[in-house]
């Protein structure tokens, strides 16, 4: 796919010179006099998408703003790298592919292969469930090939159930992580199941064949290399695609440990979810369009406004895993310093993203969201009707944006404010809404790639390091 022309940077973009000087009048504009001047900003910088409500009006942002970053998307041609995504063309230049994770959850219109697969997934979770003849599952895989299951399971599986399958992960180089995983295991009742899209994977294959001396005899595979997973001989061998990239894989049968967790209904709960923002993401305008909203304020904040990381703090502990699976979402996706017709790149791509569970955040790093040098922006993600969480997530984002307006106070203890935040609001935590909650940022991981111009698909920043690693261990450097 080849939507942009070539020559074009979105520096070179009009919008992007207007977003410069635009930029130039927020100087000295405080986020507590929009709020004073404006009532209804609480209520007109909001956008819904099914389940979910964005709150963007702590941002730093007007009309101006809005409508210039969306003619920067428009000219950046979005809406066609849009459909081509949502249709499975080649997105991904560098390997010739398309990313077509949307096809996972597709349900009736999905390629016969997903719907195959799914149909496994289904009688294997239900056969694991039912016959209780395994009391623990060991998800072996790293990257994409943990983060999204074990997200899941952490978020969504029932907890301390009598009887309910126990579902660990080991992702390390590091012997303990699978040390820790086999803990009170026995070989009889344990399932391993190894997940690598490419079969080689150092850590995950070694993980693999350390299970199988530790006596391992329940194997299943998960993986697009179907020769070496069929040579590493397991009872089922599931398939990934190339269309599709480790980190937006959890859709696929890389989700099969937490469809085991939580049962198949809740897991295809979770694809439907995926699949109300992948309509949502297809037709609604670049104005009300939520992943586009999401990656627009993120190019603003980092592009313009010169932000350097964003925060992201789910003040929930069923989601205590979020920050880690964004990570490698959005960092993976967009860590890139050469445009898609190889140019080095002279503006900023992604920010480096953290965070972390709230309230405990609050005693952690707050300190520096509220008085240190840089400006942080942060979502906020909002799931609780527990009164103490939420009100402590509402005092954070209002204490962000106003700061102390007592100039009396020592310096030390004044609070600059004007500090942005955005709140992503689910109407409760399911399968459903997480699914949605993924989707949206991956959406706008993709949407800003399209902006930044690079592809957000391939990652080969991770190799060099990965040779030099097999060289070292044989003695060659
Ligand atoms: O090293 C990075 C990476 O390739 C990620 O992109 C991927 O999710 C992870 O490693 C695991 O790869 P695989 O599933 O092939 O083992």
């Amino acid at each position: 796919m080849n939507t942009a022309p070539p020559s074009r940077s979105p520096t070179d973009c009009k919008a992007w010179g207007q977003l410069l000087h635009h930029a130039e009048s927020w100087r000295g504009v405080h986020l507590s006099q929009l709020f004073e001047g404006d009532v209804a900003r609480r209520l007109q910088y909001v956008a819904e998408a099914p389940g979910v409500r964005y709150d963007y009006s702590r941002q730093r942002v007007g009309a101006i703003t809005l409508r210039l970053l969306s003619n920067l998307a428009s000219e950046r041609g979005l809406p066609a790298w849009r459909d081509a995504l949502l249709s499975g063309q080649v997105v991904n230049n560098t390997e010739n592919r398309p990313a077509w994770h949307s096809a996972l959850r597709a349900g009736s219109s999905a390629p016969p292969e997903v719907k195959e697969t799914l149909s496994k997934i289904k009688r294997l979770t239900g056969k694991i469930r039912s016959e209780k003849i395994f009391k623990r599952i060991v998800n072996l895989g790293t990257g994409g090939s943990d983060l999204g299951p074990r997200l899941l399971v952490d978020a969504l599986a029932p907890m301390g159930e009598a009887g309910a399958l126990e579902v660990r992960f080991a992702a390390n180089a590091d012997p303990l992580d699978l040390q820790r995983a086999l803990q009170g295991a026995d070989p009889a009742s344990t399932l391993f199941i190894v997940v690598s899209k490419t079969f080689t994977t150092q850590e995950t294959m070694s993980n693999a064949a350390e299970a199988k001396r530790w006596g391992g005899k329940h194997f299943i595979t998960v993986s697009s290399n179907t020769e070496e997973a069929n040579r590493f001989g397991a009872m089922e061998v599931l398939p990934m695609w190339d269309w599709v990239g480790g980190r937006f894989s959890v859709w696929s049968a890389v989700g099969l440990a937490a469809a085991c967790a939580m049962g198949f209904e809740n897991f295809e709960d979770f694809l439907k979810g995926a699949k109300d923002v992948d309509g949502h993401f297809a037709q609604m305008p670049l104005e009300k369009n939520l992943p586009v909203l999401m990656a627009l304020i993120g190019i603003w904040n980092t592009n313009f406004l010169g932000a350097t990381t964003h925060a992201v703090l789910p003040y929930s502990s069923a989601l205590r895993l979020l920050p880690a699976y964004l990570q490698q979402l959005e960092m993976e996706s967009n860590g890139k310093r050469v445009d898609r017709e190889g140019r080095e790149i002279e503006y900023s791509t992604s920010p480096v993203v953290w965070g972390m569970e709230g309230t405990a955040s609050q005693h952690s790093f707050h300190q520096l969201l509220h008085q240190g040098t840089q400006t942080v922006p942060v979502d906020f993600i909002d799931i609780s009707s527990d009164e103490i969480l939420s009100a402590n997530l509402r005092a954070q984002a209002e204490a962000l944006m106003l700061g102390t307006t007592d100039r009396s106070l020592p310096p030390y203890k004044q609070h600059p404010g004007n500090r942005p935040s955005s709140t992503l609001r689910l109407e409760k935590l399911d399968a459903r809404n997480l699914g949605r909650l993924l989707a949206l940022y991956e959406h706008k991981v993709f949407t800003q790639g399209v902006i930044w111009n690079i592809d957000s698909f391939d990652q080969w920043g991770v190799e060099l390091g990965k040779e030099l690693a097999k060289k070292i261990l044989k003695g060659d450097r």
